[in-house]
């Protein structure tokens, strides 16, 4: 078998990506307390909520509240995204130390999601990452739509290498090359990657999964045996976004760390600890998470 990685860090994204496409109004102390159990998981990542418009996603508006509300340990990076000023502002204020801004690989999906087109987000970008770094706050970036959109069908992999290089350019410290509506296949990844990694290096390259046609795993393999150390999922399986019609959860961290825990590669999570933040918040979600892992414990 190809070498692989002996260590990954994860991105949790659950309490972001995960909640954002809950029509249940799940309680601010809820999202608290998941996020206080997933840093008992042993995360060293956390994606905990967004500052974007609560009139475009209104189950993230209480952002402020639940990062005042969260335990945060010393050496675990507690993050938010952020779509323009307004945004960071309000981060800012909450104490957010990481924000992530999120541009798109697809004219329409950009204008769907942020109302704006790519190159009119970018500028954009550089306000928001500029004053964010000069706040001294870490910047992460998103690329949806890279590997298809559901409006436009297939994306130019020269289109996502170029603007995944052009996030980095504005200082952001990686790019999460992002599989919004899961349809990425393990051919389609390895493609990528090889293309990808000669301008985007390895340490700078995170990759982002969603499971709808159930291939997350297999291109979670398929980055690893090309060197990708960074990926992102989400607790339980949860997520999607609202403005990706079809898109399915992310990758579940369960099932994510099973397959890792197996193959000797390093997370420092514990699995039994993540079922139990997912399981905890299940009851308020009102449906089972789409974890398999998950799914498949005894009751
Ligand atoms: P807009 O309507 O063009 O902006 O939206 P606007 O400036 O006209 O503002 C509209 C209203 O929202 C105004 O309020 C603003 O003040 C307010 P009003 O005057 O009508 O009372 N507003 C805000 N309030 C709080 N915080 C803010 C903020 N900004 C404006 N930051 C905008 C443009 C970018 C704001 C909007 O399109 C937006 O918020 N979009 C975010 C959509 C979103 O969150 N999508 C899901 C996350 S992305 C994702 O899931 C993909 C990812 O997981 C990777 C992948 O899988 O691909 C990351
Ligand atoms: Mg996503």
């Amino acid at each position: 078998m190809t070498t692989l990685p002996p260590r990954v860090t994860i991105m949790e994204v659950g309490p972001r990506d995960g909640l954002q496409n809950e029509t249940a109004v799940i309680p601010t102390a809820l999202k608290i307390d998941f996020v206080n159990r997933l840093t008992a998981a042993g995360h060293q990542a956390i994606e905990v909520s967004a500052f974007v418009s609560p009139k475009w996603v209104p189950q993230m508006g209480d952002a402020a509240a639940v990062f005042k509300g969260i335990r945060q340990e010393p050496g675990v990076r507690y993050s938010a995204l952020v779509p323009n000023c307004a945004g960071l502002d309000r981060a800012l204020s909450a104490g957010v130390r990481e924000i992530a801004i999120f541009a798109a690989a697809s004219e329409t999906f950009s204008r769907k999601n942020l109302n704006q087109g790519i190159d009119e987000s970018f500028a954009l970008y550089r306000q928001v990452t500029d004053a964010a770094l000069q706040a001294g706050r870490r910047v992460r970036a998103y690329l949806s739509t890279s590997f298809g959109c559901p409006f436009e069908g297939p994306v130019d992999p020269k289109r996502v290498i170029d603007l995944a290089d052009r996030l980095l350019q504005l200082g952001t410290y990686e790019v999460a090359v992002s599989d919004t509506i899961g349809i990425a296949h393990p051919g389609q990844v390895s493609r990528l990657l090889d293309a990808l990694i000669p301008r985007v290096a390895l340490p700078h390259l995170a990759l982002h999964f969603h499971d709808t046609r159930g291939t997350a795993l297999a291109n979670v393999l398929a980055a690893l045996g090309h060197g990708v150390t960074s990926f992102d999922s989400s607790a339980g399986g949860l997520g999607g976004c609202p403005y990706a019609p079809g898109a399915t959860g992310n990758l579940a961290t369960e099932d994510l760390l099973y397959m890792l825990n197996g193959l000797g590669v390093e997370t420092g999570v514990s699995l039994d600890a993540v079922v139990r933040a997912s399981t905890a918040i299940e009851g308020a979600i009102g449906h089972p998470m789409p974890s398999r892992y998950v799914r498949a414990l005894p009751n």
